[in-house]
């Protein structure tokens, strides 16, 4: 088959195309970015502009799309609604007809941010109720692909750790970078998250992208934690200087933000449907961070 990433210099993207089953032919897109990865299967393109969408799609003839491509950064939703409803809402909603119409299959990469954060182990049953406006977008995208008729995966992921490949925003990869540069790091207290390791999260991905399952599927790593428990197992795998590691909350450092307390995950579906194990944090950081 032939499989498209669009955002394969970002963090997911990077890595779903490192793991590419070698039985298939894989493309990347990228926009600023250029991966070093197989370069004549990686092309650039705006996905704003739907001239070069229909172009790229037209050129290769995926039989699957992985659309990773998107404004993943919360603060910078808030602070740029249009060109992140733009990138992350409209251009989905574009590949969604067009997946439609062209008969690709679609895999979309959705995100726990469109939960309150109220009551904690959502499942995929829970009604989305987004407090920031990047989880607007992805509810907004995930909308316009419920409303195709396609055959299509809404993957939520939940906050994702590693270290990234070609490129793209870590939380995990900043944690290290300040510590090891001797710089205090304010981790927050009161966001509870199910943290998943990258390479874990890729193959979930890619069992899921070739498997017939369509619908919304949760996934995120088998142990929930707050930040700031996360970052002391991370330092202390490592051997970093865990006095570095300073507790402080959203509320506190970032209250222009309305950012969802507890938004871990009910894993039932995902531990029912895939062969690929969700991984505890243990598990995880020693898939990530091998010592
Ligand atoms: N990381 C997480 O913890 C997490 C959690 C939940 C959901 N997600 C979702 O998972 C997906 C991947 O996240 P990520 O962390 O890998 O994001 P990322 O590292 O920020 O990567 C974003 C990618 O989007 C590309 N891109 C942005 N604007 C584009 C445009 N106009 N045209 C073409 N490409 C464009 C970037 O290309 P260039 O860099 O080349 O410009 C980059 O490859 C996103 O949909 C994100 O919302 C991520």
């Amino acid at each position: 088959m032939r499989i498209l990433i669009t955002g394969v210099s970002g963090f997911i993207g990077g890595h779903l195309l490192a793991a590419s089953p070698e039985q298939h032919e894989v493309w990347g897109t990228y926009l600023e970015n250029k991966p070093s990865h197989d370069p004549a299967r990686v092309l650039r393109v705006d996905l704003r502009d739907s001239v070069s969408l229909l172009a790229i799609v037209d050129g290769i003839k995926p039989d699957i799309i992985i659309h990773c491509a998107a404004h993943a950064k919360v603060s910078f939703c808030e602070s740029s609604p249009g060109v992140a409803w733009e990138m992350n809402s409209r251009v989905t909603a574009d590949l969604a007809a067009l997946c439609e119409e062209q008969e690709i299959r679609l895999v979309f990469m959705s995100s726990d941010m469109l939960f309150d954060g109220i009551k904690g182990q959502f499942s995929e049953a829970d009604p989305p109720n987004p407090l920031n406006f990047y989880g607007w977008t992805k509810l907004g995208a995930e909308r316009r692909i419920r409303d195709c008729d396609g055959n299509s995966v809404i993957v939520r992921v939940n906050l994702t750790y590693g270290a990234p490949l070609n490129g793209g925003y870590s939380f995990s990869a900043e944690v290290i970078d300040a510590v090891k540069a001797g710089k205090p790091y304010h981790l927050y207290a009161d966001q509870f998250r199910s943290f998943i390791s990258v390479k874990n999260l890729s193959q979930c991905i890619w069992e899921l992208a070739l498997s017939d399952f369509t619908g919304i599927i949760h996934l995120g790593g088998a142990e929930a934690t707050n930040r700031v428990a996360f970052a002391h197992k991370l330092a202390e795998r490592l051997r970093l200087d865990e006095s570095l590691l300073l507790a402080t909350t959203a509320e506190a450092a970032a209250p222009q933000i309305p950012y969802p307390k507890n938004n871990t995950f009910d894993l039932h579906l995902a531990q029912k449907l895939l062969k690929t194990p969700l991984l505890d944090l243990e598990e995880g950081l020693a898939l990530e961070y091998p010592v």
